[in-house]
């Protein structure tokens, strides 16, 4: 039997049905409508245009479904010679003790840490995934019920698609961090609607269309980059809708709480987008020392600001269309994506 961590208690519980991670637990309660008003939205006469633009969404996602196997080539045949990324610039290239090692254990090396980014986008597609389910009883309309059921069904084909590249590619599962956790674990338990949606519509999926774009630029894997461009067309959907929706729902906010939602945001995209585990991780995994290896990727960030400007710049938009953004929030951004002018 595995534990599984209670996360807001802490304690460990015994679970048969964990199998070989630690899973998360969570519990939420939810203010769910069962809605009646089928005739009124079928005539179209009285759908609000916010409605009409989720149905024409919605319509779009029924006519852009497509399927792992069918639309996947799954030939991993350069999986063994191949980097997984071809890319021009990376941190570690200018590291000593990487430059050191040989062409065989850089290869091993890339692939660990492929395996470790993929690991963390399965987990935040099953967070999407879940949270999009427990939204589809919540947002309130019929149209916006309709689109979320067909969110719902992409993120469990992302969730599909990325576990098989992970076996695919022979990638190994790693837990998420702490930070990912939380977030996760609290999106999924706040009562919260709009608090919700924000995570998985805001800051999941602005984060997730950045790398993704750059992912899908980089990938010596045909798979990859075959999944990344279907995956990123329903992405840009449900950013859409999000955005939209959450526009709507944040019209009667106080500038104080924009402020502080926008915040609560910024500093949970601060967090995801921290590399700080992942070397920490790296560090252990080929025995560098940790502490030199996060001074040399700190050093690598603040010459190169264009890397969290373009994580965070889908994230910005994202945050503006859906009302977010107070300028408070767009100054701490500048910033933190001009290092140099702070
Ligand atoms: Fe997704
Ligand atoms: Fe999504």
């Amino acid at each position: 039997m595995k534990a599984v961590i209670n996360m807001d208690t802490g304690t460990r519980v015994k679970d048969k049905r964990a199998m070989s991670h630690t899973n998360i637990s969570y519990a939420t309660t939810l203010h769910n409508t069962f809605l009646l008003g089928y005739l009124d939205h079928n005539t179209g006469t009285s759908a609000t245009p916010s409605e009409a633009r989720q149905r024409v969404l919605y319509e779009l996602a029924n006519a852009r479904v497509w399927n792992v196997q069918q639309h996947i080539d799954w030939d991993m045949s350069k999986r063994s010679s191949a980097f997984p990324e071809c890319k021009s610039d990376d941190p570690l290239d200018t590291y000593p003790p990487y430059q050191s090692l040989s062409r065989e254990q850089r290869h091993a090396l890339s692939w660990l840490r492929h395996a470790m980014e993929l690991s963390d986008i399965l987990h935040g597609e099953q967070a999407a995934l879940l949270l999009s389910a427990q939204l589809l009883s919540v947002v309130p309309n019929a149209a916006a019920r309709l689109f979320m059921s067909s969110q719902v069904s992409d993120e469990a084909r992302h969730v599909d698609f990325f576990t098989q590249y992970m076996v695919a590619a022979k990638l190994p599962v790693s837990p998420p961090n702490d930070q990912l956790a939380r977030l996760i674990h609290d999106a999924l338990q706040s009562p919260d609607w709009r608090y919700k949606f924000s995570v998985c519509q805001v800051l999941i999926e602005s984060l997730a269309l950045a790398r993704f774009r750059e992912l899908k630029s980089i990938s010596s894997i045909p798979a990859l980059q075959q999944g990344l461009a279907l995956i990123l067309q329903d992405e840009a959907r449900h950013v859409k809708f999000g955005t939209d929706t959450l526009h709507e729902a944040f019209t009667e906010l106080t500038p104080e709480e924009r402020e502080l939602r926008g915040s609560h945001l910024l500093h949970s995209a601060l967090l995801l987008i921290d590399t700080t585990h992942s070397s920490a991780a790296l560090a252990r995994e080929v025995r560098w020392d940790a502490a030199h290896l996060r001074l040399h990727l700190r050093q690598y960030r603040i010459r190169h600001p264009e890397i969290a400007r373009q994580r965070l710049r889908q994230l910005s938009l994202n945050m503006s269309s859906a009302g977010l953004m107070t300028d408070n929030i767009r100054k701490r951004l500048e910033r933190i994506t001009n290092p140099t002018n702070s």
